[in-house]
């Protein structure tokens, strides 16, 4: 009996070597073939920069029963591939039924359902960026006690003002009345408040409530249409734990401004466990600069105003 040699057995062995990165979007809801209208113009600058893209329905895989159909469109692929996906934001159950079976099909979405929840889900975010972001108590939403609960917890912050959201959005552009509370201590405001916030959060809200203390900000101007204040704010993105861009936050008000020292934030990048977030930085009245929120880089926006071509070449150097 002969004995393998190396050469026998090479072959033999099945190589999972990832090889190339697909950018994902959400198909356009009329025409299944199409990019989704608002994604068409990143779905271009992909293409321009060399990677190849995928299509999925975001509508099957957010419906209770149809999420197994989301990519039908997406044949296996012979070897593993990485894939990013650029679109909607996506519950912790929706991305992981979407990575389960894109993984079936030799698909492999750059952030793990932990991975994605640790920056989606600000309570999961807070372990990374507690040093330089408000204080936060949060209550997951179950029932009125559930607010009771939270307002209990609330009391730390005395009569300062708080800012309100779910564990992922907030209802910013109702400011007044389900965003800003004035006086923590007023607990009928407090209370009035967090239950406006939950109804219009309606159906769409994510988990429970997070109270934060308020932070005076650098102010830019007023929101033209709903009077929130607009303040110095910046998006920035990683990849790989790597800062990739910086990007000022809003659409209005002047940013004449000179460009934020990042580098605290970058050290703290380093330590944030997901291969792709943003984190959006604010400037305080006095000077110093604080963290809002992470976000999963796949489900963040890009500004207007930002340039897509130069976003995705600038991501073209961190993927390899
Ligand atoms: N702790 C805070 N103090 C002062 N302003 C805040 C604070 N948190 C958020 N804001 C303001 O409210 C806006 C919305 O808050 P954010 O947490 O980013 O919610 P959303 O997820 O809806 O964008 C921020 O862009 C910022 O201008
Ligand atoms: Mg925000």
């Amino acid at each position: 009996q002969s004995r393998d040699t190396l050469a026998d057995i090479i072959p033999k062995i099945e190589l999972k070597v990832i090889k190339e990165t697909y950018f994902l979007f959400c198909e356009n809801p009329f025409e299944s073939n199409k990019v989704d209208e608002d994604y068409a113009d990143e779905f271009e600058s992909a293409k321009i920069n060399g990677f190849r893209t995928l299509l999925f329905n975001f509508d099957d895989l957010t419906s209770e029963f149809y999420f197994k159909n989301a990519t039908k469109q997406i044949k296996a692929s012979e070897n593993l591939s990485n894939v990013i996906y650029r679109g909607w934001m996506l519950t912790p159950k929706q991305y992981s039924n979407l990575y389960e079976d894109l993984l079936s099909k030799n698909y492999k979405l750059i952030n793990n359902v932990t991975e994605y929840q640790n920056c989606h889900y600000l309570p999961d975010s807070l372990e990374f960026i507690e040093s330089k972001t408000p204080k936060s108590v949060f209550e997951k939403f179950e029932n009125s006690e559930s607010i009771e609960k939270l307002i209990e917890k609330t009391k730390k912050f005395g009569s300062n003002s708080v800012i309100l959201k779910d564990y992922v959005k907030s209802e910013k552009h109702d400011w007044e009345t389900a965003c800003y509370v004035s006086d923590a201590s007023n607990v009928q405001n407090l209370k009035n408040s967090i239950e406006n916030l939950i109804r219009l959060r309606g159906k769409y809200l994510n988990e429970g409530i997070v109270v934060r203390e308020f932070i005076e900000l650098n102010d830019l101007t007023i929101h033209s249409k709903s009077g929130m204040p607009l303040t110095e704010e910046y998006r920035l993105f990683f990849f790989n734990q790597k800062l990739v861009e910086i990007y000022d936050y809003w659409e209005e008000g002047k940013y004449d401004l000179i460009k934020p020292e990042t580098k605290e934030f970058e050290e703290i990048g380093k330590n944030v466990k997901s291969n792709f977030f943003s984190m959006d930085i604010a400037r305080e009245k006095n000077g110093n600069l604080i963290i809002i929120e992470l976000g999963d880089g796949q489900v963040a926006g890009l500004p207007d105003k930002a340039e897509r071509n130069e976003f995705y070449k600038k991501l073209k150097n961190y993927i390899c």
